[in-house]
């Protein structure tokens, strides 16, 4: 079965492909992005499993010498971008940004493989040991009590998040004047603030003085913030880099160990004093934030629990969850990006975790409001939780994929 907007969701894959890529917004978001092309690739594999392939053969071209996958890859100059490759200054094989993202393209590109292990099996297998490189770099300089941090609010794909605000309070604002574009796109009111983008623009301009070395960056840069995205992220990419690894014949015989660091981390991210996963400011301690990635425990494989009321309260207070940031909090900001906005490709991993521990009402009741969100406003880039209203970029990719891949009636049941 097949519904118009199945359809209209696969005209945005098209209209938003570069042939070989997809941007997650045309104007707003021009180029590729790491984690957007994840869910993207999980969304053609519903209809063209090796145009998915490509997707992530695509995004892994850009990986650096030390194992890095950038958060951005210029594959094509473009004038008037901000920022653009030249403030960056990558070091890659591809014109990029100089951070990373969650690694789902690990995991998805397990999905994939799943939906077609014998066309899949040699395009995996070629692309395993860039995976494993870009986990072992993880490993290597984003560590802290085995919980993955981030070193710059754009690396954990959460913005302008109050997870961190203490951090970005450390960071100084004198860049120099520039021009933002996102908000020549975009409402400057479903945006961040002038303010968060100046300490956005000095990390950038840190990282391209110290030419992205991570070990001097490592004591130059005042921004480390153990995250749940990023750790939980890891940790599912970690175990799913171990499945795969033996099916292939590789060697995993570390992995077993990073995963238990990386569930020592995941221990270090519960806030007992609000009963859930929190980030921790390195150093500062606990951020004191309910964030949606508060919920991705589950994708993470974390046999816990204790934040099932926090959930099932994420999951009653809005119409449209799951709020960002908790809607009874001070910081809920409804069209403020990542600070109360709900997004779909969230929902998307939250429910798919949920429902891999057996929690199917709240992954149905999840995936039932991210459908009719998705039916009353259209594929935009993130929602008012309130009343569902669009916000941000319109055409959108990653919500568009979710929507195949997930939320759509017809989507198969891919968790
Ligand atoms: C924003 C989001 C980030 C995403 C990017 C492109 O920066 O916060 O998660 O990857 O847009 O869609």
């Amino acid at each position: 079965m097949f519904s118009d907007l199945d359809q209209g969701a696969r005209d945005i894959l098209a209209g938003n492909d570069q042939g070989g890529y997809t941007v997650p917004s045309i104007g707003l978001y021009p180029y590729q992005w790491n984690w957007d092309s994840a869910f993207v690739a999980l969304g053609f594999s519903t209809y063209d499993n090796d145009r998915a392939w490509r997707e992530i053969e695509t995004l892994f071209s850009g990986q650096w010498a030390d194992g890095m996958v950038p958060h951005i890859l210029y594959h094509e100059h473009m004038d008037g971008y901000f920022p653009g490759p030249d403030i960056w200054g990558g070091i890659g094989p591809v014109p990029s940004s100089g951070i990373s993202q969650p690694p789902v393209a690990i995991s998805f590109a397990r999905r994939i493989f799943e939906k077609d292990p014998a066309q899949g099996r040699g395009r995996l297998a070629e692309l395993y040991p860039s995976m494993l490189a870009w986990h072992r770099w993880f490993m290597r300089w984003r560590l802290d009590e085995g919980a993955v941090c981030a070193t710059h609010p754009w690396e954990a794909g959460r913005d302008n998040a109050p997870d961190w605000d203490l951090a970005m309070s450390r960071i100084p604002k004198d860049v120099g004047t520039y021009t933002r574009c996102d908000i020549q796109h975009v409402s400057p009111e479903m945006r961040p603030h002038d303010d968060d983008y100046d300490r956005y623009i000095w990390l950038v301009q840190l990282g391209k003085r110290l030419n992205w070395d991570q070990a001097q960056l490592l004591l130059a840069n005042p921004f480390r913030v153990a995250d749940p995205t990023m750790t939980f992220v890891c940790l599912r990419a970690a175990r799913d880099l171990l499945e795969v690894g033996q099916e292939l014949h590789f060697d995993v015989e570390h992995l077993e160990d990073d995963i238990s660091q990386l569930e020592d981390g995941v221990a270090s991210l519960w806030n007992d004093s609000i009963g859930c996963y929190d980030s921790r400011t390195v150093p500062g301690g606990f951020t004191g934030v309910q964030s949606s990635a508060s919920f991705l425990s589950w994708y993470a494989g974390v046999k816990d629990h204790r934040q099932l009321p926090k959930l099932r309260r994420a999951l009653e207070q809005v119409r449209y969850p799951v709020a960002s940031v908790d809607a009874d909090s001070a910081e809920f900001d409804p069209l403020r990006y990542w600070r109360g906005p709900t997004w779909g490709f969230m929902n998307f991993m939250i429910a798919s975790g949920l429902a891999e521990f057996g929690l199917e009402d709240e992954a149905e009741s999840l995936r039932d409001s991210t459908r009719s969100l998705i039916r009353q406003s259209g594929f935009f880039e993130y929602y008012s939780p309130v009343d569902g209203q669009a916000a941000g970029g319109g055409s959108f990719a990653w919500t568009a994929a979710v929507w195949l891949a997930w939320a759509g009636p017809y989507a198969e049941d891919l968790r």
